[in-house]
């Protein structure tokens, strides 16, 4: 059955094309629990991830549990969310469960950088901040000066741009910020150059 739209006004903007991202907040006390984790003896990972980063590292299934827990539902509304914008709102969907396929670390330090790839073997993927350069506003204040600030950011790519839709959009890290896309949607990370550590995670998922 194709997507068909069907007007509900007399007048209205949609946007049936392009993916959906999500934003969460997580709570301090998530972030002070990632942090404390990441200190646990864990696997390298970077081998399977694209990152030229000092460390990638694999989270364990107590760590995927941990925070699994914690995005389980945010997860679980963006996929209803997008499915439903997909349907115009005509379509009840089962409620859908979630798989956590893998989740590591990302440390990265400055100069090194992510470059642009997507996430296979999975539908969704994500990214949460854990902590930054204690001086990157400083980076950032001299960075957004020019027409395009970049450094340290995530930048999410699609489709060609146009006159009516925009085809990238870039992402400033902030402690707490955590972002759910389709596994599919390329993005890369730029560098930065101010000394300190711009700690962040990933989790790859499947709804079921
Ligand atoms: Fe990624």
């Amino acid at each position: 059955m194709p997507t068909i739209y069907k007007s509900q006004n007399n007048k209205e903007f949609f946007n049936p094309f392009g993916p959906p991202l999500g934003y969460f907040k997580l709570p301090s006390e998530v972030i002070k629990r990632m942090n404390q984790l990441m200190t646990k003896k864990l696997d390298d990972f970077s081998n399977f991830l694209v990152g030229k980063v000092s460390h990638e590292l694999k989270f364990d299934q107590e760590i995927i549990n941990y925070i699994g827990s914690q995005i389980v539902d945010f997860a679980v509304e963006y996929h209803n969310k997008a499915i439903e914008r997909n349907n115009f709102n005509s379509t009840t969907q089962p409620t859908p469960k979630l798989k956590i396929n893998a989740g590591w670390f990302i440390r990265q330090f400055n100069g090194e950088y992510n470059p642009n790839h997507f996430h296979s073997g999975c539908t969704l993927s994500s990214v949460g901040y854990l902590s930054l350069p204690e001086n990157i506003e400083k980076e950032w204040e001299e960075d957004y000066k020019d027409h395009h600030p970049s450094h340290g950011h995530i930048n999410f790519t699609y489709g060609t741009h146009t006159q009516y839709n925009i085809s990238s959009i870039m992402i400033k890290p902030q402690v707490g910020d955590f972002y759910i896309f389709p596994a599919s949607l390329y993005h890369c990370v730029y560098p930065f150059y101010t000394s300190g550590e711009r700690r962040s995670f990933s989790i790859n998922m499947t709804v079921i």
